[in-house]
């Protein structure tokens, strides 16, 4: 199938799951608790992930699937060979069920363990963030270009780990590092969209102790196809095959600046 017209079938699977989130009623009263700190799942997160099973499986039918839903957090070798989609039906669940907006749907295909494609929808503004590897980023079909400011100038948004207290810490300590280097600091609650907010050039830098790869696969490589640096919080490259941390910072964010100093 034609690099295109895939994409087109991912979108068109992404805007009909965050029809499903849209519609959504009764949240909270749809709600179990998973494993960590607050993290909880609703009958919608299941929803969305068992159409995106079909939908996407019907696209591309030789691709593998990891789902957030699915339990397992790291991709097996088998994933690393050929296509895998890397999904998270709605990222932000607790925006979700809280109403605090924005959740989002994150869609990576990877390609021999690398991201290749991918889409992040935001149905509460209609805003689809696509990229190609190598083709640029683009926000409702119109190509986008992270801010090209220093860090002095921007705002830094930032992840909790809040599945994983023990963490909280280092979060803060990172938190008044960066804070007396740029202008504030914001928390979306969806780490996709965070990492899409750098791609719109809205914000210079995010950081978080730690994800799981469907919270960054899809939104890693928009941020990169936008202009940006995306490691671990060592400045190490992502193995794109589990859970990390996370630091990424736009093009105007000099190297002195993108580490954290605490
Ligand atoms: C979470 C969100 C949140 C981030 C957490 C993630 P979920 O994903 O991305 O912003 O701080 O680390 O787990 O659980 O809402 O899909
Ligand atoms: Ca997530
Ligand atoms: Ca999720």
């Amino acid at each position: 199938m034609d690099t295109n017209e895939l994409l087109r079938g991912v979108e068109a699977a992404a805007r009909e799951a965050g029809r499903i989130m849209r519609e959504a009623e009764d949240i909270r009263a749809s709600v179990t608790a998973k494993a960590g700190h607050g993290n909880f799942v609703t009958a919608y997160d299941r929803r969305v992930q068992a159409y995106l099973f079909e939908a996407l499986g019907a696209l591309l039918p030789e691709a593998r699937f990891i789902g957030e839903e699915d339990g397992a957090d790291a991709f097996t070798d088998d994933d690393r060979r050929g296509f895998a989609f890397c999904v998270d039906p709605i990222d932000g669940t607790t925006n979700f069920l809280t109403g605090f907006r924005p959740s989002v749907v994150s869609i990576a295909l990877l390609r021999d363990g690398t991201p290749w494609l991918a889409a992040v929808y935001n149905p509460y503004a209609d805003l689809m963030l696509t990229a190609v590897r190598n083709g640029g980023a683009r926000c409702n079909g119109a190509p986008i270009r992270s801010l090209d400011l220093p860090l002095r100038d921007s705002l830094v948004l930032f992840g909790t780990a809040a599945y994983n207290q023990e963490l909280a810490p280092r979060t803060f300590a990172l938190c008044a590092d960066y804070l007396a280097r740029c202008i504030d600091l914001r928390r979306t609650g969806s780490a996709a969209w965070d990492l899409c907010q750098l791609a719109l050039g809205t914000v210079g830098l995010f950081f978080e102790l730690r994800l799981q790869l469907w919270d960054f696969a899809a939104a890693g490589l928009i941020a990169m196809e936008s202009g940006c640096r995306l490691t671990d919080l060592d400045g190490k490259p992502l193995t794109w095959d589990g859970p990390s941390s996370i630091l990424c910072a736009s093009r105007g964010v000099a190297r002195e600046d993108y580490f954290p100093r605490a």
